[in-house]
């Protein structure tokens, strides 16, 4: 397929579409500054947690008892996670995906509110009830913001934006780091309003919202708007002539019109959709499964143990190394493709990971491996944005027609915060047990992800949602021929129609 000019992607990306991804964004940066937030005033919540029950009960908390409401604080934000991916769909097919976005902002508004004011309240109760409410929150953002941007952006860049979801969640875990240092917000009297403070994006974003447009595609394929939807892309891409587009969508919506809205059985019963909801799946679990939050939630203790004598500037630094492999990936997302980068992310991770378990192993004897440690850590995180980072978040959402789509996003953002609650709650125990060689485990599965997207995942990069689609439909019916260098490429089933191009 041929890529795009230069002057047309120009013309395809006015201020007003970078406008109205820059507001879905938002929900990425609550994601990632709840995800990083909580780490750095543990300490500070456990001491609220005893003064609350002194005041109760006029004993100190036992410190198993302690240690349970800190992990239930903690983990309950990806059982929130869990249960507001999974309602994705619903509330995306029910409202439109801005008023889903906009409705999602109350909760956004409620948990922030409930943490805020845990400590006037003398309730600790205030602060997992909040978790739990941010954790709906974030599942819900988790889909939209993908969804949303995916639908709005021409085909020859819906990578590179589908990647500013990712970069909106580094910087908001960057951010998060950041302001949870004491010397800003995460001493004993202001953690409240670092918690609290994910309130201020969810009226920002409420604001901005309504002078962003409906999804085209819902528009047009879900209502059967058409001028709304033509409106929208006007003002989009900034051009009168949005036929092509148009003639996209219909063509979309032709195929769709039997199946406006595939239920999730449905996704797994129907063979055409049953493949690339399993590459959906597995890609989010190659995610999670890597072990990458195993750095993000405990990196400061491992490098404690690593010997590193100022632990909180690793962990910051890994959180800047974090930041600049997304926008390098972002650059690279649409000329070297979705596969090559997930792969080479894969492959670095596992070396890192064996990396760092060489130098944990060695530290002991050799204090200066705890460089290495460093270095290694750095290396993961930096492979992880490569692919492994960006890519699930977007690919789901080109992987599936309208159809099928809000469906796909619920299972699959429901498999990466399942993961994620496994990986953060079993850390430490694995990390209790195996020692310095827990990363062998992630790199087990790094591996065999590796295996699993080199045989099984298609290329997406450059091609319109319902040519992918359609492979998908071809391939049910007949398992492909691999091609002779080994890569899998998607088979174009045996219809003559043309597939309608965007570029
Ligand atoms: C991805 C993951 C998230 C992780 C983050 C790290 O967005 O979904 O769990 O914390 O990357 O950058």
């Amino acid at each position: 397929m041929e890529r795009m000019e230069e002057g047309d992607k120009k013309k395809q990306v006015t201020g007003y579409f970078l406008f109205s991804v820059a507001t879905a964004v938002i929900g990425s940066l609550q994601f990632g500054y709840n995800t990083g937030v909580i780490n750095a005033p543990e300490q500070k919540l456990r001491d609220f947690f005893n003064e609350t029950w002194i005041e109760r009960y006029g004993q100190e908390i036992d410190s198993n008892i302690c240690t349970i409401v800190w992990s239930f604080a903690v983990a309950v934000f990806s059982v929130g996670g869990m249960v507001g991916s999974f309602s994705v769909g619903v509330l995306a097919n029910k409202f439109g995906r801005r008023k889903a976005m906009l409705l999602s902002n109350i909760l956004g508004i409620i948990g922030g509110v409930l943490m805020g004011l845990s400590t006037v309240s003398n309730s600790f109760e205030m602060v997992i009830v909040g978790r739990l409410v941010i954790g709906l929150f974030c599942g819900l953002c988790t889909g939209l913001t993908p969804m949303y941007v995916g639908e709005l952006a021409p085909t020859s860049l819906r990578g590179a934006f589908g990647t500013l979801h990712q970069l909106g969640v580094v910087l908001g875990i960057l951010v998060a780091q950041i302001f949870g240092l004491e010397s800003l917000l995460g001493s004993s009297t202001l953690w409240p309003l670092l918690l609290a403070l994910t309130a201020i994006p969810a009226v920002l974003q409420s604001i901005m919202l309504p002078f962003c447009p409906e999804s085209p595609r819902f528009l047009l394929i879900n209502l059967n708007q058409e001028d709304e939807a033509r409106k929208a892309l006007v003002r989009l891409r900034g051009s009168e002539d949005v036929s092509s587009d148009m003639q996209e969508m219909k063509e979309e919506s032709m195929k769709m019109a039997m199946e406006k809205k595939v239920t999730i059985p449905e996704l797994f019963r129907t063979p055409a959709y049953r493949q690339p909801i399993i590459i959906a799946i597995v890609l989010q679990l190659s995610q999670q499964l890597s072990g990458i939050n195993a750095v993000f939630y405990y990196s400061t203790g491992m490098f404690k143990t690593a010997g590193v004598t100022k632990p909180i500037f690793a962990t910051i630094g890994a959180g800047i190394v974090n930041t600049v492999f997304t926008i390098v990936s972002l650059f690279l997302v649409e000329r070297a493709g979705r596969r090559t980068l997930h792969l080479i992310g894969l492959a670095g991770m596992a070396i890192s990971a064996l990396t760092l378990t060489i130098s944990l192993v060695l530290v002991v004897k050799i204090p200066s491996m705890s460089y290495l440690a460093i270095v290694a850590v750095f290396g993961f995180v930096a492979m992880f944005e490569m692919g492994p980072g960006p890519i699930p978040w977007f690919i789901v959402a080109e992987l599936f027609s309208q159809g099928p789509r809000p469906s796909a996003m619920a299972v699959s953002g429901c498999s990466n915060w399942t993961a994620n609650f496994l990986v953060g709650l079993s850390f430490p125990k694995l990390e209790e047990l195996c020692g310095p060689y827990v990363f062998i485990i992630f790199m087990i599965f790094l591996i065999l992800f590796f295996i699993f997207t080199y045989f099984r995942v298609p290329e997406t990069k450059g091609r319109t949602f319902e040519d992918i689609a359609r492979g998908f439909a071809g391939s049910s019916s007949a398992a492909p021929a691999p091609p002779p260098d080994g890569a899998i490429t998607l088979p174009v089933s045996p219809t003559t129609e043309k597939v309608p191009m965007v570029e």
